[in-house]
C-alpha cells in the first residue's frame, strides 16, 4: 500500500472516479472535516473492508456553523491528516476548496432540509446545522460517486439524518456506521478535544460516565415504565454532569429509528445521547442500547 493521492478540484476527481467506475470498482466516501485521529482511521478500515476503492474526504463545511461558532479556529491539518493516512489503503483524500463544493459560495443557502428531527437537540442549540451538513454530504455524495459512506456513532444524530437523506436518493448509498472509538477512561475521540485543556479533558470524561450511568439504570427498568421512570434515570445522571465547569445542553434517551425521546413501555433499541460544554468546548457523545425485557445492552 502506498500514500494516498492528493485531489483539490472536483473535475481532477471527476475523471479519476469515471476510470475507476469503468474498472468495476465500488466506492467508500468517509467524509470529515480533517485534524483525524483513530476514530477517522476505523472509519476507514471499515470503507476498505467493504469497498474496493476508499475516498477520505477533508473539508470543514461552512454552511454547518452558526454565527459565533468555531468555524474560523477549526483544525486545519492537512499535511498530518494524509501522513495519517499513509498505508491505509486510501486511494485519494479529496480537499477541495469552497467553490469545487458550492459553485455559487459566498452566496450559497443549504439544499438538503433536515426536518422536525434537525430541529431537536444538537439541531435546538445549534439551528441549520443540520441542514448544512446533509447540504454538504449530499454534495459529496455526488462528487465522489460513491456506493457507500461511513460514520461514527458518536454522532449519532447526524447518522440517523444522513441515513435518512442517503436511502431517499435516486442513487441510494448505503450508509455504515463504526463504534465509537474512546480513550482508555472512557471520553470519545474527538477533532474538538484538541481545545481542551489538560484539566478539562479529564473533566470531559463526565460525558461518557453518564452515559454508562444511564444505561445501566435503563436495565433495571420493568417492562411498562413510564417516561417518569425515564426521566428520573435522566435526573441524577444530570446532577453528576453539571460540575467541575461542565454545561450541560441535553441528556436523553431516543428511540434509534425515530430518534424521538424514549418514552418507556417494553423492548427497545435507543440511544443515549448527551451534550456538554466543557470549558467552553462543545463535545457530544452517544451510546447505544438495547432494552429488551427489562434489560439493557450497552454498545460501544
Ligand atoms: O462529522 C463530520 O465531521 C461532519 O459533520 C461531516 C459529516 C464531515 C460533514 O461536514
Amino acid at each position: 500500500m502506498t500514500a494516498p493521492r492528493v485531489i483539490h478540484r472536483a473535475d481532477e476527481l471527476a475523471e479519476l472516479i469515471a476510470g475507476w467506475k469503468n474498472a468495476g470498482d465500488t466506492i467508500a466516501l468517509i467524509p470529515t472535516m480533517g485534524a483525524l485521529h483513530d476514530g477517522h482511521l476505523a472509519l476507514v478500515s471499515r470503507g476498505r473492508a467493504e469497498c474496493s476503492r476508499v475516498v477520505v474526504s477533508v473539508f470543514v463545511n461552512p454552511l454547518q456553523f452558526g454565527v459565533g461558532e468555531d468555524f474560523d479556529r477549526y483544525p486545519r491539518t492537512l499535511g498530518h491528516d494524509v501522513q495519517a493516512l499513509d498505508n491505509l489503503g486510501v486511494d485519494v483524500v479529496f480537499a477541495p476548496d469552497v467553490t469545487d463544493v458550492y459553485p455559487d459560495w459566498p452566496d450559497t443557502k443549504p439544499t438538503i432540509f433536515a426536518g422536525p428531527v434537525g430541529d431537536t437537540y444538537e439541531g435546538q442549540d445549534r439551528p441549520g446545522h443540520f441542514d448544512g451538513v446533509l447540504t454538504v454530504v449530499s454534495k459529496l455524495f455526488d462528487l465522489v460517486g460513491c456506493d457507500k459512506a461511513v460514520f461514527g456513532q458518536k454522532d449519532a444524530q447526524q447518522v440517523f439524518l444522513v441515513s435518512q437523506m442517503a436511502g431517499h436518493r435516486a442513487r441510494p448509498v448505503s450508509i455504515s456506521v463504526v463504534d465509537t472509538v474512546r480513550d482508555t477512561d472512557g471520553l470519545a475521540l474527538s477533532s474538538r478535544n484538541f481545545y481542551l485543556s489538560d484539566t478539562d479533558r479529564d473533566s470531559a470524561t463526565a460525558l461518557h460516565r453518564a452515559l454508562v450511568q444511564v444505561s445501566g439504570s435503563l436495565d433495571g427498568l420493568p417492562d411498562g415504565a413510564r417516561r417518569e421512570d425515564v426521566e428520573a434515570i435522566l435526573a441524577s445522571a444530570e446532577d453528576d454532569i453539571r460540575q467541575d465547569r461542565r454545561t450541560l445542553h441535553y441528556l436523553d434517551v431516543v428511540h434509534r429509528d425515530t430518534f424521538m425521546p424514549f418514552r418507556g413501555g417494553g423492548s427497545a433499541g435507543v440511544v443515549v445521547i448527551v451534550a456538554c460544554s466543557v470549558g467552553g468546548v462543545r463535545l457530544i457523545d452517544a451510546l447505544d442500547v438495547t432494552i429488551s425485557g427489562g434489560t439493557a445492552q450497552g454498545g460501544a
